[in-house]
């Protein structure tokens, strides 16, 4: 009998079955020979939301949630964000280790050479009002490129999955910021192969007349935050990517259900929710009131709690620092002395602490965006952006283990038994 396993006594039947133990797991298939009869389809596991389920082994994202730990492919996120750029990220995400120089050099030049999207997108762009939700419109023109890479479709084949990887990595900026311009009625500025990945997106989004004077102290900010966002192992959208990838449609259409899910509130938008509550407190003065009404339960205290994190998380603690720094390139905004005071009362809060609460990603990162000149409803396209590395590294992976089938869930049926067919005259 192996020592690494459970014991399950099924007390219908009072039989014992040996369920082996790995890595903490036991495999949900080994219920199934756990019946009543013969005639009996087996036990299953009843999770909704997966709270308790690991739906793959993944080797790219490690996280602790209690103790506030994020490591990407083994390195602590402090340090990539501190010392790393937001390609080598990429890189290492995708290929589990950091990019040489050499390696470096060519996987950006890979993408300064897929910048440009074919002219045909403009005309899609032109057919969305003035005031559509760029999410809106980044996961229509995402899902509109794989009608443009055919090829795209043979996901078997190593290279042209890189070919890919590299055209969504190139292209979703161009992307992201074509949707800004829409929304002000921009003429699209094209790519500048010359600037760098972060360089050339500030000045596609910024750039009037042809012009723009980049600020490195910002840019550097934005990376840092691309960089935090990069991958946050099996999320709501990554867990889209991976079960509409495990279709093996190609990675445009699974990529843009990424961006679908990532529009919800419940998952990209919460950066927004902070900014509206900071509006709605609108003075330090207001935060006792306002921390009195979280406790009554009237709303919540947005960008604090995480369902995985159970103390202070790691990037929250990484973006307030940066937010200084944008703050003092471009003046003090008193919303983050707000927030700074109400994170502070929070914490010292007993509601808070026996909640085990503490600031998320998105306290702090919406009011670094708004300071940067992007409104509210970019925010999560800038999340997109960030998060579009772990999405591309996580399908590699999905589509390269041998475990992996399509995804597709089991349910409890609740519905009505078998039932004759009643003709409408008869109803
Ligand atoms: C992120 C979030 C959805 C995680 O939720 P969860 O793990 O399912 O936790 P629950 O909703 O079960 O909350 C547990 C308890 O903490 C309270 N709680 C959780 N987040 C809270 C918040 N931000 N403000 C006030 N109370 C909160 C709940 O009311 C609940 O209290 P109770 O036990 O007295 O009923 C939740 O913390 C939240 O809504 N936060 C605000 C939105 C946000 O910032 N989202 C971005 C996430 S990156």
């Amino acid at each position: 009998m192996p020592s690494n396993s459970l014991t399950v006594t099924d007390n219908r039947t009072g039989k014992s079955y040996e369920l082996p133990i790995t890595d903490g797991t036991v495999k949900a298939m080994d219920l199934r020979q756990i019946k009543t009869s013969d005639e009996d389809f087996g036990l299953m596991t009843y999770d909704p939301a997966f709270m308790n389920t690991a739906a793959c082994r993944s080797a790219i994202t490690f996280i602790d949630g209690d103790k506030g730990i994020l490591e990407y492919r083994g390195f602590p996120i402090e340090e990539l964000a501190e010392r790393g750029t937001f390609l080598e990220t990429a890189y290492l995400l995708l290929h589990g280790e950091l990019p040489s120089k050499a390696q470096l050099e060519a996987y950006a030049k890979d993408i300064r050479y897929h910048t440009y999207v074919h002219t045909n997108i403009i005309k899609f762009l032109e057919g969305f009002r003035y005031d559509a939700h760029p999410m809106g419109t980044l996961l229509g023109v995402v899902g509109a490129l794989s009608t443009f890479y055919p090829d795209a479709k043979d996901i078997g084949d190593p290279k042209n999955r890189y070919v890919q990887h590299i055209r969504l990595m190139a292209k979703l900026p161009t992307l992201a910021a074509f949707a800004f311009r829409h929304n002000r009625g921009l003429p699209y500025e094209f790519p500048s192969n010359d600037l760098g990945y972060i360089g050339n997106f500030v000045n596609m989004t910024f750039s009037i007349g042809g012009k723009h004077e980049p600020n490195k102290v910002l840019q550097r900010a934005l990376e840092i935050l691309l960089i935090l966002h990069a991958d946050h192992e099996q999320n709501c959208s990554t867990s889209a990517v991976r079960a509409v990838g495990s279709s093996h449609v190609d990675p445009f259409s699974a990529v843009s259900a990424g961006i679908a899910a990532l529009y919800g509130p419940l998952h990209g938008g919460a950066n927004e929710a902070v900014l509206r509550m900071l509006d709605e407190i609108d003075t330090k003065a207001g935060i006792p009131k306002f921390i009195e009404s979280v406790k009554k339960g009237d709303g919540r205290l947005m960008g604090f709690g995480h369902r995985v994190y159970k103390s202070y998380d790691p990037r929250a603690k990484l973006i307030k620092k940066v937010a200084y720094d944008v703050f003092q390139q471009t003046g003090m905004n008193p919303k983050l002395e707000i927030a700074v005071e109400l994170e502070q009362i929070a914490l010292k809060d007993e509601y808070f602490i026996k909640r085990k609460l503490y600031p998320n990603v998105d306290f702090y990162s919406g009011l670094i965006y708004q300071a940067m000149g992007y409104p509210t409803d970019y925010f999560t396209v800038l999340f997109a952006l960030g998060r579009l590395p772990g999405w591309l590294a996580q399908w590699e992976e999905m589509i390269t283990d041998g475990e992996q089938k399509i995804a597709r869930p089991r349910q409890v049926y609740t519905g009505p038994v078998r039932r004759p067919y009643v003709p409408v005259e008869k109803r």
